[in-house]
């Protein structure tokens, strides 16, 4: 190497610069992990606890935002039934463990991720197709219980086949639903009407 030449043309300098590229985007990947996780951790600011389930959850478009967030109301039991929050953590995780075990995913997508054959569910809760807040508990757990009896299908020729959930297991996807209908989730699914919007 002569000694005209300009540091960046040098060898050793890019070496550095390589070292260092990778230890700051290794170290920015930590702390964005450790970011995620707090933001995405049951409780916290997107994520409501468990309990969320005794309450009435809608789903409001605020146009100073340009988006739908997530408003939480006063009670409204689920099967009729106050759940602390650790029965209420108890229901929802056999909802989600169900819906890992029967493989939703393989058709739906879930906050956006899965397959794209059948609806979306993140705020499957509050589709307007369930008809009435009052009816909606009895029609997901009827549906979930026999999909093909219950088609909701509306004209297309797609159909959800049994997938032999057991009544709890329903109960517990249905608490699941509701809690998923509740976090934020930055605006997505955009355009959403809900099941509120009509009755009032
Ligand atoms: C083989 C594909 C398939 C699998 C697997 C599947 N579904 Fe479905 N699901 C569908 C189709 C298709 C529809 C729409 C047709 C209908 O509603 O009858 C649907 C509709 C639904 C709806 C109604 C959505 C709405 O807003 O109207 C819910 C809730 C639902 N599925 C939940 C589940 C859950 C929970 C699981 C896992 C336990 C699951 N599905 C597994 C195909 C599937």
């Amino acid at each position: 190497m002569n000694d005209k030449n300009p540091l960046w043309a040098s060898e050793s300098f890019w070496k550095k610069v390589a070292i260092w590229v990778t230890a700051s985007s290794f170290l920015l990947l930590v702390i964005l992990t450790f970011d995620s996780l707090s933001q995405t951790k049951v409780g916290s600011q997107r994520v409501q606890p468990y309990s969320v389930i005794n309450k009435k959850i809608d789903y409001v478009y605020k146009p100073e935002l340009y988006k739908s967030i997530p408003v939480i109301g006063g009670d409204e039991l689920l099967f009729g039934q106050a759940f602390t929050e650790k029965e209420a953590e108890a229901l929802v995780t056999l909802g989600k463990k169900t819906t890992q075990a029967k493989n939703c995913m393989n058709c739906h997508t879930l906050l956006g991720n899965g397959a794209y054959f059948a609806p979306d569910l993140t705020k499957a809760w509050l589709d307007k197709s369930w008809l009435s807040t009052a009816l909606r508990e009895e029609l997901m757990v009827k549906f979930l219980l026999d999909p093909e009896k219950n088609a909701r299908t509306f004209g297309s020729n797609r159909k959800m086949p049994n997938l032999h959930i057991t009544p709890e297991e329903a109960r517990g996807i249905v608490a699941f639903l509701k809690w998923m209908s509740s976090i934020d989730t930055n605006g997505f699914p955009y355009h959403f009407n809900t099941i509120n919007a009509t009755e009032e």
